[in-house]
């Protein structure tokens, strides 16, 4: 059902590769709720993934561009607001990556330069989006950036590698940038901490099966799936949560504030 909470309202949807990719669903789910978008992702994404696709179905374009560049993203921001109408409302930040984790890297042998490269793709382009936005003053009062991250912030997971870093500097910009984003322009940042999710980012993590798996057992109510994300990104973007900023938002079925479950205690006592 839609309840037009994004009627009028423009904004940034970075990250569709595919029908899995979680920023694909928000995408689907604010056109319904009213928003006008455009959709980006790396030029290399758009020549392997269906981006294309999505932008016929939303009735929107597509405009390349690497998240690591600050002239990619100042040129996102310009040509946007230009065929957009006017400045934005929301971006979403979907975008990860690590090479190391990508190859396979042990945690104890990882390669310092794809290291650098996880963290620029992942984390500091969060940065690159905030600060190009703030400085062209690309967005509204009230517009809200949400970017999205994972518990490995907080805690260990062991294939989880390097991102678990990225991860954690990604959470620290959203309080740092909403602080000054918030005082200077009323804008707000949020990361929204999610389930282990079956899509081309995170069925690249080792042994993903079983953790997607134990989390589903750790969690009241299940894993969160794409679609109950794309449902809380849109409540974030939307003018019912104009007060909240500077969060990590859990959305996790229950996950991060478990220490056991039954499910796990019965699977322990066989
Ligand atoms: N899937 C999960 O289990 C899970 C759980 C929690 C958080 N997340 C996070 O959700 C976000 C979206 O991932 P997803 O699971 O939808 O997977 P996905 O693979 O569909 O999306 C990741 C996107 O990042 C894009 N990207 C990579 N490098 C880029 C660059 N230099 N510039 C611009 N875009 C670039 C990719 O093209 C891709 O579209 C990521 O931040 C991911 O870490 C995923």
């Amino acid at each position: 059902m839609a309840y037009n909470l994004l009627k009028g309202k423009r904004g940034i949807i970075t990250g569709a590769l595919d029908e899995n990719s979680i920023a694909w669903k928000v995408a689907l789910k604010a056109k319904e709720e009213g928003a006008s978008f455009i959709l980006t992702n790396a030029p290399v994404a758009l020549r392997m993934g269906k981006i294309n696709e999505l932008a016929e179905t939303c009735n929107t374009e597509v405009i390349p561009a690497d998240a690591t560049k600050v002239e990619d993203i100042e040129a996102l921001y310009e040509k946007s607001i230009e065929a957009l109408g006017g400045k934005l409302d929301f971006v979403l930040h979907s975008i990860g990556m690590s090479p190391n984790v990508r190859k396979g890297r042990d945690y104890g042998n990882l390669h310092y330069d794809w290291f650098l490269k996880s963290l620029d793709i992942s984390a500091l382009s969060f940065h690159k989006m905030l600060q190009t936005a703030e400085k062209m003053d690309a967005i509204n009062e009230y517009g809200s950036v949400v970017g999205l991250s994972y518990i490995a912030a907080q805690r260990t997971f062991d294939t989880y590698g390097d991102m678990a870093q990225a991860k954690a500097v990604l959470e620290s910009i959203a309080r740092s940038y909403g602080a000054r984003y918030g005082a200077s322009k009323k804008v707000r940042v949020n990361t929204i901490s999610q389930s282990p999710t079956q899509t081309t980012a995170g069925t690249g993590i080792d042994g993903f099966d079983a953790f997607y798996e134990y989390a589903n057992q750790m969690s009241p109510l299940g894993n969160a799936s794409a679609e109950d994300c794309a449902n809380y990104v849109i409540s974030l973007f939307s003018d019912l949560t104009r007060m909240v900023t500077m969060q990590n938002l859990f959305h996790d079925g229950g996950f991060s504030a478990s220490g056991i479950t039954d499910g796990i205690i019965d699977k322990m006592s066989k």
